[in-house]
């Protein structure tokens, strides 16, 4: 990530109200770039966002020998007639996208390193299921100071069952198994719309895959080439979730234009048993508190965050600003990242009554269950929060303070601006057209 010294400088305490166009999503998008490493003929992707982490994954996919344009309105035309570098080491510790070039630079050039990853620190983050994927498809894996070395003449494809529905190492078994000889299973697969994306592209360029949601299983026949594409991105349903949160934690409505509603049952599922208005209309999806007058009137929730279908990892950050507001007290389960709550101390210091345990709700025990991870949270409301300055330390835990300063009394210095950057394009601006008071410095 580009070190920055910008910051926000917020005012808070203004409604935000009106409507958003939401941009293509940050994590399908990524994957379609690299998906695009498989085949030697041009593919275009549409609706792809402006944000730094394309602009990360498109200078790995330059490093590796891909030409890559961008058209004004959204549209990222690439394409790699060879594999000139094998190596993207110096690439390192920006986000978690070189592990998954892993499988095209395999079935294409035989050799691949790649760094070990970066991304937000939300947790230990192995890439453990990715690499014992690939090893069982045949790559000899090396570990060395700063990277992971990979050979292999060609990859088999094998039954792999992940021990937790891993969206990144789903992707890692795609990419490579298209291109591979045979057949590859995936037992326990993610099944999140970012990869039902991905897989919609690479069968439009030419993959056999089948994908069984229910039982998430998902087939791969591999095939010997692949074809170019053009492919649309889906909307960013963790943009759509932070713009709708910063318009209720404000007091406002919100129609966020382009979002796509499938994609987003679980969270408005949550919301709606809190009080809140959801419509669908001919301009978007409206969401909006029950009055605009008076003390907001919702109840508390409990939420356990899940793999797709459940309520996502990313979305339980901007709805911990929203829960302050609600009536008694809600409860945060975090149950795919053991270490995601460290924002919350954050909201407690502007005057969030939260408290933060190891302990899972009793009748909902998680694989974290008797270990000694903080990954519960009880948030009393209503209160009301008060500006304050604040380090953003990773991209979703950002926009929470974000969302809080916004909601909150007085004035909020907001710094690691870089973390927001990487995955919402343009997000202050945005913000002031539907009438928050941030500026860049
Ligand atoms: C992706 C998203 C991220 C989202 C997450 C879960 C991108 C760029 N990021 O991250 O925004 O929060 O999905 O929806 O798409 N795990 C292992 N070993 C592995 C891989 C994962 O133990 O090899 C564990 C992780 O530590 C975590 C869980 O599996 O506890 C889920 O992680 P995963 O779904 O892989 O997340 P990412 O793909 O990194």
């Amino acid at each position: 990530m580009h070190e920055t010294a910008e910051r926000f400088v917020v005012h808070g305490g203004r409604m935000l109200s009106g409507g958003v166009q939401i941009r293509g999503s940050k994590n399908a998008a990524s994957k379609a770039m690299v998906a695009t490493l498989l085949t030697d003929e041009p593919c275009i992707l549409e609706n792809v966002p402006f944000s730094e982490e394309a602009a990360i994954t498109r200078e790995l996919c330059e490093r590796i020998g891909s030409s890559i344009t961008y058209g004004d309105d959204h549209t990222c035309s690439i394409v790699t007639p060879r594999i000139r570098e094998h190596s993207v080491i110096e690439l390192s510790r920006r986000n978690r996208i070189p592990i998954l070039a892993f499988g095209p630079l395999l079935v294409r050039a035989g050799e691949a390193e790649v760094p070990f990853l970066g991304g937000d620190p939300i947790g230990h983050r192995p890439i453990d299921f990715h690499l014992e994927a690939l090893a069982r498809m045949g790559a000899v894996i090396e570990r060395r100071e700063r990277s992971y070395y990979a050979t292999a003449p060609y990859l088999t494809g094998t039954d792999i069952a992940f021990p937790f529905p891993s969206v990144g190492a789903t992707e890692s078994v795609l990419l490579a198994g298209v291109l591979a000889r045979g057949r590859t299973r995936i037992e326990n697969a993610a099944i999140e719309p970012e990869v039902q994306n991905l897989i919609a592209m690479l069968i439009a360029m030419g993959a056999l895959i089948t994908c069984e949601s229910d039982e998430r299983r998902i087939e791969i026949e591999g095939v010997r080439q692949l074809r170019g594409v053009r492919h649309r991105i889906i909307p960013d349903r963790n943009e759509a979730v932070s713009f709708a949160v910063a318009g209720l934690a404000t007091g406002g409505a919100i129609t966020l234009r382009g979002a796509e509603p499938a994609h987003l049952a679980s969270f408005i599922a949550v919301v709606r048993a809190m009080g809140i208005i959801v419509e669908e209309n001919d301009h978007g999806l409206y969401i909006a508190p029950p009055s605009f007058v008076g003390p907001m009137d919702v109840s508390s929730v409990s939420i356990a965050t899940a793999p797709h279908p459940g309520f996502m990892t990313d979305w339980q950050q901007p709805l911990a600003v929203f829960l302050t507001r609600a009536k008694g007290t809600s409860i945060i389960h975090e149950t795919v990242y053991e270490d995601r709550l460290g924002y919350l101390k954050d909201l407690a210091r502007m005057g969030a009554d939260i408290s933060v345990s190891d302990e899972c709700p009793s009748d909902s025990p998680c694989r974290f269950s008797g270990r000694t991870f903080n990954h519960v949270a009880r948030i009393t409301g209503p209160v009301s929060l008060n500006g304050a300055d604040i380090e953003i330390t990773d991209i979703r835990a950002g926009m929470a303070h974000i969302i809080a300063a916004l909601s909150a009394t007085g004035k909020s210095v907001i710094s690691g601006v870089a973390h927001i950057d990487r995955g919402y394009e343009t997000l202050d601006e945005r913000l002031r057209t539907l009438g928050a008071d941030i500026t860049r410095v």
